[in-house]
Formats: structure tokens, sequence, C-alpha cells
């Protein structure tokens, strides 16, 4: 509870400062773009890392969508509009340990993990990016911070030479200061801040990720 009184204030905080669905100017600290020829949507999202019972109340649960009668995640759905616009595929970053079902649970256990800087194993749907010039990264804002998870991707994926498209979903806090420790991660890659979207309004910005992805493609 106290938690998420926390992430409440902290939500209504950052609210004054952003805009509910935000595209900010490409930035790229001089790593040149790089022509997009094939490209790959990777995405964390609570579901898929989360054991969810098949009949859990996804219209009150925090982040859960069902579409069409499938669970999914804010983060999720952004990749897969990505991936659908770009003819590329969806990449899970799945963590072998997986999260509580417990909203309140996975708040902790990922404040946790933040301090002690624990890099979770992971596997992902393909085991290698050699071929790909392009990466839409979707990710929930975890505690102003990428989730653990996503860092150990980092660790285990050399990403220099490839433009890499940072999509944000949260409660409030923005993009935080995810696209700077993605850029520090890695130096040698093309990361743009691309767009943040507040949770709730995931279901309805279907057009704004496709429009911000074909005008990359268009551009390229
Ligand atoms: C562990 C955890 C920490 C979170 N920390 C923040 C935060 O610091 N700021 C924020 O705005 N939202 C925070 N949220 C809310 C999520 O970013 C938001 O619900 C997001 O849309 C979830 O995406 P998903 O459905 O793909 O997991 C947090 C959620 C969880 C589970």
């Amino acid at each position: 509870m106290k938690h998420i009184k926390k992430l409440i204030v902290s939500a209504a905080v950052s609210m004054l400062l952003l805009t509910a669905c935000g595209e900010s100017g490409d930035n790229n600290k001089g790593v040149e773009t790089v022509p997009i020829k094939k490209s790959a949507a990777v995405y964390f999202s609570r579901v898929g890392n989360t054991d969810f019972p098949s009949d859990i109340d996804a219209v009150s649960s925090a982040s859960l969508n069902r579409i069409d009668g499938t669970l999914k995640g804010n983060a999720q759905m952004i990749a897969e509009w990505a991936a659908d616009e770009a003819g590329a595929e969806a990449v899970e970053i799945i963590a072998d340990k997986g999260y509580p079902v417990d909203y309140n649970e996975t708040v902790d256990l990922a404040k946790e993990e933040q301090g002690k800087k624990e890099r979770p194993s992971i596997k992902c749907s393909i085991s290698s990016f050699d071929d790909i010039d392009t990466i839409w990264l979707s990710i929930p804002n975890w505690w102003a911070d990428l989730p653990m998870p996503v860092y150990s991707f980092f660790d285990e994926y050399d990403l220099s030479g490839k433009n890499i498209y940072v999509f944000v979903t949260h409660e409030g806090s923005g993009f935080s200061s995810i696209v700077k420790t993605i850029r520090d991660l890695e130096p040698d890659a093309n990361v743009v801040e691309a767009v943040s979207v507040k949770g709730g309004s995931v279901p309805n910005e279907e057009k704004t990720i496709r429009d911000y992805v074909k005008k990359q493609l268009d551009k390229s």
C-alpha cells in the first residue's frame, strides 16, 4: 500500500509536467541513423512474465488488457503494433524467474532487484540480432528505470550500430531517465526517444504508434 501511494504521488507530480502521450524529437547523441531494412520489436511486459490465472479480471487489474480473449500487457500491445507496421517480428524478453501475480508484490520485488542491481536470467524468442538493423523497444517504466530483465537483455546483446527506438509505458513518470540509461548501456547505438504512453491510454494509441513507426520507415 505504501508503494502504491508513492507511485500515485509520483504519478500525480509527473502528470503536471508531462502530457499523457508524448513524442519528443529525435536525439541520437551524434550516432548515425542507419537505414531501416530489417527490424524487430522487442518488449518486456508483466503479462508473459507472470503466471496469471486464465480467469483474471483484466478490467480492474492494473496494466492488463484482454484482446479477443487473450491477455496482453501495455508494452506488448505497443510492440505488436510496431511489429505489424514494420513487418517485423515481435520478440519478448522473458525472465526465467517470473513475477508474482499480486501487483504490490511485483512492485516490492522490482524495488528489491533494483536495489541489488540484479540481472535476472532471461530468454528471447530469437537468439541473434545480427541481421537486424533496428529495434523498436517497448518497455514499462519500473521505479523510474528499466525493469532489471531489460538490463539483462542489454548485457546479453551488443546492439552497436543499430537504431533503437524506445517506447515507454508508465503511470505518470513518462520516460524518466530510461533513454539516457540505454544510451549509456549501448553507446554505439542510435538510441531515439520515441513515444511514451500512459498505461490506461495504451488501447487508444494504436494510431499514434503506427504513425510514428511509419514516419521512421518513410524517412529511412
Ligand atoms: C514493478 C512496477 C514498478 C512501476 N514503477 C512505476 C514508476 O516508477 N512510474 C510509473 O509511472 N509507473 C510505474 N509502474 C506502472 C507501469 O509502468 C505501467 O503500469 C505500465 O503500463 C505497465 O506495462 P506492462 O503492462 O507492459 O507491464 C510500475 C509498475 C510495476 C509493476
